[in-house]
């Protein structure tokens, strides 16, 4: 398959719905190959591929477990035989409530998944490269802002998981690779808002009287800026929550 000159490769996980296969979409649609990573859902990712190419886009899919080590390996070594190198790296994908998840996972997804995926594709990303950690505000406010409880272990996990990205600058920059950072509010029309209106309505009905909530759209065409912003690396976007964005001076830098 031949990708024309200067097309950036862009490996995006989790990308078989939601947040991630928008942010496909909206990069396939500014001339970007985009590989959809998913977990299990084939079909779903194969669908959204299709979408892209049936409108002129490039797509491919790529499977694989990116807590699993061996699978996070083949990933990698699968794209950079495929395409000799990657531009752009979209670590989407989270995990942790999850029915049935062991106690240990969300750590190792939200963490460990995310820091081994940088390591195993540092070495095929030319300098000017980028990585954008998707986060959300529960997450990176975490132990500056309250957390529903069954939410916790996921935004002490996800932060653990950007603290651990973030010691990692100084290496990514002797690569010449910037980190960029987008953190959103509950996103309106996700799967895990749907199900936590259900279960719980007052917590949505509560971010939703401090400002409208962020659309999928609005919250994935920001990931896609990030891919090309002048920021510095280390830089944080925030996407919707204005109150989380007042400055408090009783709470710690
Ligand atoms: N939803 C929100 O309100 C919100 C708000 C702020 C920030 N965010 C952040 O945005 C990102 C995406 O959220 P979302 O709500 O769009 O997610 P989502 O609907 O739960 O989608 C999850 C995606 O990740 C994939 N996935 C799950 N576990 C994986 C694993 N171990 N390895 C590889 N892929 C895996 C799934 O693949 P399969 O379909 O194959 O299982 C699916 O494509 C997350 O980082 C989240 O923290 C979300």
């Amino acid at each position: 398959m031949g990708h024309p000159a200067g097309q950036r490769i862009v490996l995006i996980t989790g990308a078989s719905r939601g947040i991630g296969a928008e942010t496909a979409r909206v990069l396939a649609g500014r001339g970007d190959h985009v590989i959809i990573n998913y977990r299990e859902k084939l079909k779903r990712a194969k669908t959204i591929a299709d979408e892209i190419t049936a409108a002129g886009g490039s797509a491919t899919t790529a499977g694989a477990d990116i807590s699993d080590e061996a699978a996070a390996h083949t990933l990698i070594e699968t794209i950079t035989q495929q395409f000799g190198r990657l531009d752009v790296l979209i670590l989407n994908a989270s995990g942790g409530l999850e029915r049935n998840a062991a106690s240990d996972y969300a750590m190792s997804i939200n963490r460990d998944a995310q820091t081994r995926l940088v390591q195993l594709a540092v070495p095929h990303m030319p300098p000017g490269s980028r990585i954008v950690f998707v986060t959300s505000h529960q997450a990176h406010f975490h132990g500056r802002k309250p957390v529903p409880a069954d939410y916790e272990p996921i935004a002490a996990s996800k932060r653990a998981g950007e603290d651990a990205l973030r010691a990692m600058i100084p290496t990514l920059t002797t690569h010449g690779i910037t980190l960029h950072t987008v953190s959103g509010d509950m996103i309106d029309g996700t799967i895990i808002v749907q199900l936590l209106e259900r279960r719980n309505p007052a917590a949505v009905s509560a971010r939703r009287s401090n400002a409208p909530l962020p659309t999928i759209a609005e919250f994935a065409t920001a990931v896609a800026e990030a891919t090309t912003s002048p920021a510095e690396s280390g830089h944080t976007v925030y996407v919707g929550g204005p109150d989380y964005l007042i400055a408090d001076s009783s709470l710690p830098a």
